[in-house]
């Protein structure tokens, strides 16, 4: 993978959006979403949120962080392209960054809260997955929480979005199942497994309806949230 990803750092934003045009959504509804989703995680599973040390994986550059920022207490970032961290370190001036080979986290073991890659796992070759979890599982302690947001390959309109993204070109999506297998097999438990974003709609009321289908397999995309044993 190395990086590869450095030559998109520039248009990622341009790129994402052009792919979901269709859908008549700004890339930063579905940022937003998942980062709300995040901070509500940590609360439910780890602890207040503003006493969390917290590391984004494949952090790219930095749009999710550009939410999380101001909630956490320490946000740390890392990602196989140099200038991906570069740009993130630009917008977040507040994150610590490290580009990393992808193999082994610059981060201690259990030295983490909460450890969380956003749809990076479908970047990683399919025979590489085991290692990138274990390494998930290493850097987060016991008691806190790995999150593993991804684009749900049962919905046909997330389908549709990667077919039409430029860096997104052969890549093998991992459906919730197989994810949460994934991370079991790193030595953690599943504490939840849900299916998110089935409406693009901002109002807290939709939102909060949404929550109850969590079970249906039709969100655009999906989390597991797993804890170290
Ligand atoms: C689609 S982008 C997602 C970026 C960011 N997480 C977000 O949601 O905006 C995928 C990112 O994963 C990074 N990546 C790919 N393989 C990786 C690995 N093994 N470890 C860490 N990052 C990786 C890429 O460089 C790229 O920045």
């Amino acid at each position: 993978v190395s990086d590869s990803f450095d030559r998109y750092a520039d248009s990622y934003v341009d790129d994402v959006q052009r792919s979901i045009a269709f859908a008549r959504t700004e890339h930063d509804y579905f940022t937003r979403r998942k980062a709300g989703t995040l901070v509500e995680l940590a609360a439910r599973h780890v602890g207040a949120p503003g006493s969390l040390r917290v590391l984004d994986v494949g952090c790219g550059i930095g749009a999710t962080d550009r939410h999380l920022a101001a909630a956490f207490a320490q946000l740390y970032g890392v990602d196989v392209s140099g200038e991906a961290v570069e740009r993130a370190l630009q917008l977040n001036p507040s994150v610590r960054y490290d580009a990393y080979d992808g193999k082994r986290i610059p981060h201690g073991d259990a030295s983490m809260d909460l450890a969380f890659a956003t749809c990076v796992l479908h970047h990683v070759e399919p025979g590489s997955r085991p290692g990138f979890a274990a390494e998930l599982a290493r850097v987060a302690r016991p008691g806190g929480l790995v999150v593993v947001f991804e684009h749900n390959p049962l919905n046909p309109l997330t389908r549709r979005a990667v077919r039409g993204c430029e860096f997104d070109r052969g890549v093998v999506l991992s459906g919730r199942r197989t994810t949460r297998r994934l991370l079991e097999g790193a030595g953690l438990t599943a504490v939840e497994a849900r299916y998110i974003i089935f409406t693009t709609s901002t109002r807290e009321r939709v939102i909060g309806a949404e929550r109850r289908l969590g079970r249906v397999p039709l969100g655009a995309q999906y989390y597991v949230a797993a804890t170290p044993r």
